[in-house]
């Protein structure tokens, strides 16, 4: 077990990631990249409605929705994950403050990609329009600075620490 932080030391340790703890992290990536680009069209049959229109739904929206559910279905799933099978030790290859600074960008995905969700879905299902604001303006930012720490951050493991981090989130344990 290790002790560096609560958050990860409160979790079983595993020899690697599971195969569904694999796919899981990369169809979520997937998920959230189509969700950035296709928030556009979801904006637009926000505003049609915002300003007393029909609720027009457009395929965009549509897809919009049923993916940021399943990004929602996903994460906690996941976090059942990490507390049933557990999660792969840190890398001993790997400076501490680089092993907090990971844990705290995790941490922060894990959240944003929960209030993400839940924000929308505030927003649309019960027409809050702060909900909508703090979704498209203050949230949105976060994560996309977030995911751009998290994935430099997995590039500069793999190059720069040689650790194991990002072979092991592509090959899960046998
Ligand atoms: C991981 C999940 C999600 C991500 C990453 C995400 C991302 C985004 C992005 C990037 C925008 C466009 C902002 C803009 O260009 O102005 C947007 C708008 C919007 N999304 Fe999501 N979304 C997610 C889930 C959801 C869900 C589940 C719902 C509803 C059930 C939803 C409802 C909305 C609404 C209503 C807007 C329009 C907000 C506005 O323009 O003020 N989103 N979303
Ligand atoms: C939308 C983009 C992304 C999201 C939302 C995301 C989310 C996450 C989350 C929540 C974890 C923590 C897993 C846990 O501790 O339970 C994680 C781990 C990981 N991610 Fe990502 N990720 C994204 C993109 C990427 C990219 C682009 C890369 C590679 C360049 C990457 C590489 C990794 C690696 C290597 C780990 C495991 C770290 C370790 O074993 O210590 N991720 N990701």
């Amino acid at each position: 077990m290790i002790g560096w932080s609560k958050w990860e030391g409160n979790m079983p340790t595993s020899v690697g990631w599971s195969k569904s703890q694999v796919v899981l992290h990369w169809t979520t990536v997937a998920l959230v990249i189509f969700q950035l680009f296709i928030g556009d069209a979801m904006s637009a049959a926000w505003q049609a409605r915002q300003e007393g229109g029909p609720v027009e739904m457009n395929l965009g929206a549509i897809l919009h929705i049923i993916a940021g559910v399943s990004v929602l279905l996903i994460m906690l799933y996941r976090l059942y994950l990490r507390r049933t099978h557990g999660h792969p030790p840190r890398p001993e290859n790997q400076p501490k403050w680089a092993a907090t600074l990971g844990a705290i960008t995790h941490g922060a995905l894990y959240l944003l990609l929960l209030a993400m969700p839940l924000s929308g879905a505030v927003a649309w299902f019960f027409g809050v329009e702060g909900a909508a604001n703090v979704h498209e303006g203050p949230l949105r930012i976060a994560l996309i600075a977030v995911v751009l720490l998290h994935a430099a951050g997995a590039l500069v493991e793999h190059f720069v620490f040689q650790s194991p981090s990002l072979k092991r989130m592509l090959k899960p344990e046998s």
